[in-house]
């Protein structure tokens, strides 16, 4: 089989990685890949935002199966383009990816069917978001939201009335995120501890697959600006046993049941970000697609062929399927470019990545590029070092212990990930 996989960074690299590992899979091409490509994929100039070109590309390759990575080309449709040419792809249709393109559809989509979410309401006109925040039915902390994609950024959890008055301006006046700073959500700040739960859909059905915890904010407990994530752990430290079923009930269930109802079955990866909260899991947000940097702990720790997974959940369905997991932990800590998720420079030499995996640790290339054989830093997020234990502890001190082999200049990361983790256990 051949494979085209979409996106550059360390999702994309962690199923190439897997996907290789299929004994069905013959050739991957990955568009645009990254510096990790080597002896894995073929890499192809093509962005992930340029869907006809990507289209074209799979019919002339005959490409078996596309799977998608990120969000962007899925809310561009490349999955529709995709099936209206023959190509069997994994990743929703454009429509179903609205699960995590608007949400405000999210939202509502969630109050129609009864999903637990937090209380929200919605805003097209500035003058009326400050005005219900100054009204007594506000209450602080409270959470403004940019409607639109926007990259994990367009969130801001405000502390008192100022701060939220000056978030409206960011977000609706001065559209700091653009465009998806036309529409307004402000919902009421959830406590507890998070959890990422994806499922692997089939329009009808749901697998969910390991569970995991990301770590958003910048800096060592959880103080600094957000990112796109410093690191993970899988399995989520907060869920029990008796919690997956009901997380599957009334959030991956009813949604794949209403989105099939509604006409936009939903394939691919519902990702369900959660907080699991003194009255139970609470949906923050869906991603329609694997989280980055979730997918560098779930899928190590995936004994299945992946290929078989993704193929049924684009062909014949996935009821049935027998998922086989690991029991050890794992733990990815991200070693990021000076300055991220600010500027930063780009183009340093990575020095220690054989010395890393060397020390049994897998090393996902993210920000990265292989300059005639020298692998450079080209990105935010640069490494994801990742390493499995039989406890979240030995898990933890695997991937630091590999991550003090690897060098470049400024390189920055997070030194507490998975530690509270460790403490509890
Ligand atoms: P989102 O992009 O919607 O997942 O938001 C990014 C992060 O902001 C989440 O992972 C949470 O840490 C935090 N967050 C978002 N919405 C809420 C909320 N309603 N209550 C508390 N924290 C939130
Ligand atoms: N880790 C959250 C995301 O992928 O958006």
């Amino acid at each position: 089989m051949k494979l085209l996989v979409v996106g550059a960074g360390g999702r994309e690299h962690t199923l190439v990685w897997k996907l290789k590992k299929s004994s069905h899979v013959s050739e991957i091409f990955w568009a645009p890949g990254n510096g990790g490509a080597e002896g894995l994929a073929k890499r192809v100039a093509i962005s992930p935002d340029s869907v006809t070109e990507l289209a074209d590309f799979a019919v002339d390759k005959r490409i078996d199966l596309v799977v998608v990575g990120p969000e962007a080309p899925l809310s561009l449709g490349l999955v529709d383009m995709l099936e209206a040419k023959g190509i069997k792809a994994y990743g929703p249709s454009k429509n179903a990816a609205r699960l995590e393109s608007s949400k405000i559809f999210t939202k509502e989509f969630c109050v129609r069917n009864s999903i637990p979410t937090g209380l929200f309401k919605v805003f097209t006109d500035s003058v009326k978001a400050a005005e219900f925040l100054r009204s007594s039915e506000a209450r602080f902390p409270i959470v403004l939201k940019a409607d639109g994609l926007a990259a994990g950024k367009g969130v801001i959890i405000a502390c008192d009335l100022a701060e939220a008055l000056a978030a409206v301006k960011a977000i609706m006046v001065d559209r700091e995120f653009g465009e998806a700073g036309s529409r307004l959500l402000v919902e009421e700040f959830l406590r507890g501890e998070e959890a990422s739960v994806m499922a692997v859909c089939d329009g009808e059905n749901g697998l969910i697959i390991p569970t995991a915890r990301d770590f958003k904010r910048a800096l060592d407990n959880d103080k600094g600006p957000n990112t796109g994530g410093m690191g993970s752990l899988s399995p989520a430290p907060i869920l029990r046993d008796g919690d997956l079923p009901i997380i599957k009930e009334k959030i991956i269930d009813r949604t794949l049941g209403a989105m099939a109802a509604e006409g936009s079955p939903f394939r691919g990866t519902l990702y369900a970000g959660l907080m699991m909260t003194a009255e139970g899991p609470k949906l923050l947000e869906f991603n329609a697609r694997f989280g980055d940097p979730e997918t560098q702990v779930v899928v190590p720790r995936i004994k299945s062929d992946l290929f078989e997974l993704l193929a049924a959940s684009a062909q014949e369905g996935i009821k049935g399927f027998r998922l086989e997991v690991s029991d050890e932990a794992a733990v990815s800590v991200v070693a990021a470019s000076g300055g991220y998720p600010g500027k930063y420079p780009k183009g340093f030499e990575i020095k220690g990545i054989r010395e890393a995996e060397k020390q049994g640790a897998i090393v996902f290339h993210a920000g990265t590029r292989d300059n005639n054989g020298i692998i450079v830093t080209d990105g935010g997020r640069v490494l994801n070092v990742t390493a499995l234990g039989g406890t979240v502890r030995t898990a933890r001190e695997s991937a630091y212990r590999a991550l003090s082999c690897i060098h470049f200049e400024g390189m920055a990361f997070r030194g507490d990930i998975a530690m509270e983790a460790v403490e509890r256990s």
